[in-house]
């Protein structure tokens, strides 16, 4: 679908929603600024971060100084390539038996608009497609920018990528009963989501340190945050809290409506899954041993990169980067995985028999660096050692079989 928002003599609907955008104030004001200096924008960031709910605020916001309007592309049920051309053609009333240059005719349309926004919505599953469009409407079409949405880069030139940060937390160290949780958009998400249609629903003081964990465990994610609170009806909030650190089941819809990917946090994160090739894939599930931040030489070693073809080990941790599946921090030059990633890449591994292997590499790989910090080392410390692998000490020494 392809539509229009009012613009001088245009008509059409960007998404609208029915609750209020929480927090972004900053970012959408960043954004207005970089749309008006750059042609090609590509919001990236894991599922459910909030990329297309940025896109369509910003496309209100905006659309008064577009006088060739805003046009929405909304590419989430495209499953081929050919559905891309599709999707602009049906919206554009154009035929759809294109001989020579199928992108002739929406090419042609786009050049005659005057300056006009198109907003590209879930690019990733047919990621060369578009961005060979994409490519070929900045060129032919001076007066068109383009702001995409995507789980991971278009890799075109000229392109901006901005990750959509997750939503504010309060710090970590901050006693939870003496902070306005609604400060933090994170948690004055969770708390507006689990008093719809409660509207007077109150909460302990002692609730607030859980709702902290949660949306801490939760890693700022909207719609995570959001399905969580749903929950929050019919179980305490220590009892979510306790829910959570088991399972990923508690974060679904009963709803059988909308997309598959947008009704539990498992098929979100699946749907980016199926969107790596298997050397990433495969990797992505080794990493699961690590309970917190590791480094690329810990990675390699738990990975075996043996039974990969790859010229470059890094290759595939770069790749589950850009699909925001795992962090980089550049400054320390750790990785770490997302809480709910970790859970499904656990449950992966384990389903695909590996977990005990992996756990033994992992084990070796400790004990290997132990032995040679001693070795360097003019006095044997044990301080020494496990300050400097506390993390990968902490993933050896995490025997719960998964
Ligand atoms: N700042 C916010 N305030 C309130 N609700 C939000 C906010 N950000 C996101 N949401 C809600 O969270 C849910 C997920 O957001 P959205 O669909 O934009 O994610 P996405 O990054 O586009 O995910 P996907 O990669 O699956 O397309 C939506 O219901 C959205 O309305
Ligand atoms: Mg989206």
């Amino acid at each position: 679908m392809l539509e229009r928002l009012p613009g001088p003599g245009v008509i059409a609907a960007v998404p609208s929603q029915l609750m209020r955008l929480i927090g972004r104030d900053s970012e959408l004001a960043a954004l207005a600024e970089l749309v008006g200096r750059r042609r090609l924008i590509t919001l990236v960031g894991q599922g459910g971060i909030g990329k297309t709910r940025l896109a369509a605020e910003l496309a209100h916001k905006e659309s008064g100084r577009y006088p060739g309007g805003v046009w929405w592309v909304e590419l989430a049920s495209a499953e081929q390539p050919s559905d891309v051309l599709a999707a602009w053609g049906h919206a554009l009333n154009m035929p759809l038996r294109f001989k020579s240059d199928a992108d002739q005719p929406v090419l042609d349309f786009l050049s005659r608009l005057d300056d006009s926004l198109v907003v590209v919505d879930n690019c990733e599953q047919v990621l060369d497609r578009v961005a060979a469009l994409i490519e070929r409407v900045l060129i032919l079409c001076p007066c068109v920018s383009v702001l995409a949405t995507s789980r991971s880069p278009l890799e075109i030139g000229g392109e901006v990528t901005w990750r959509v940060a997750p939503l504010s937390l309060p710090p970590a160290d901050v006693d939870a009963q003496g902070i306005a949780l609604e400060q933090y958009s994170a948690t004055a998400l969770f708390l507006e989501r689990a008093r719809q249609g409660e509207a007077d629903r109150t909460f302990a003081a002692a609730d607030g340190a859980a709702v902290q964990k949660i949306c801490a465990m939760l890693d700022g994610n909207p719609f995570a945050i959001q399905l969580a609170a749903a929950r929050s009806s019919a179980l305490t909030i220590d009892e979510l809290l306790r829910a959570l650190s088991d399972s990923l089941d508690v974060l679904q819809l009963h709803s059988t409506r909308g997309p598959h990917r947008a009704r539990s946090v498992t098929a979100s994160i699946r749907w980016s899954v199926d969107l790596l090739d298997p050397r990433a894939r495969t990797l992505l599930g080794r990493l699961s041993v690590f309970p917190s931040s590791f480094t690329a030489e810990a990675a390699a070693a738990v990975s075996d990169s043996s039974d990969t073809d790859s010229n470059d080990p890094r290759l595939p941790l770069t790749r589950l980067v850009d699909f925001g599946l795992i962090d980089f921090e550049p400054s320390s030059g750790r990785y770490r995985l997302l809480f709910t990633v970790r859970k499904f890449a656990a449950e992966r591994l384990y389903e695909h028999h590996e977990t005990a292997r992996v756990r033994a590499r992992h084990g070796r790989y400790w004990l290997e660096r132990a032995i040679a910090l001693t070795r360097w080392g003019n006095t044997f410390s044990p301080d020494k050692i496990i300050g400097a692998g506390a993390d990968d000490l902490a993933g050896v020494a995490m025997g719960d079989g998964r």
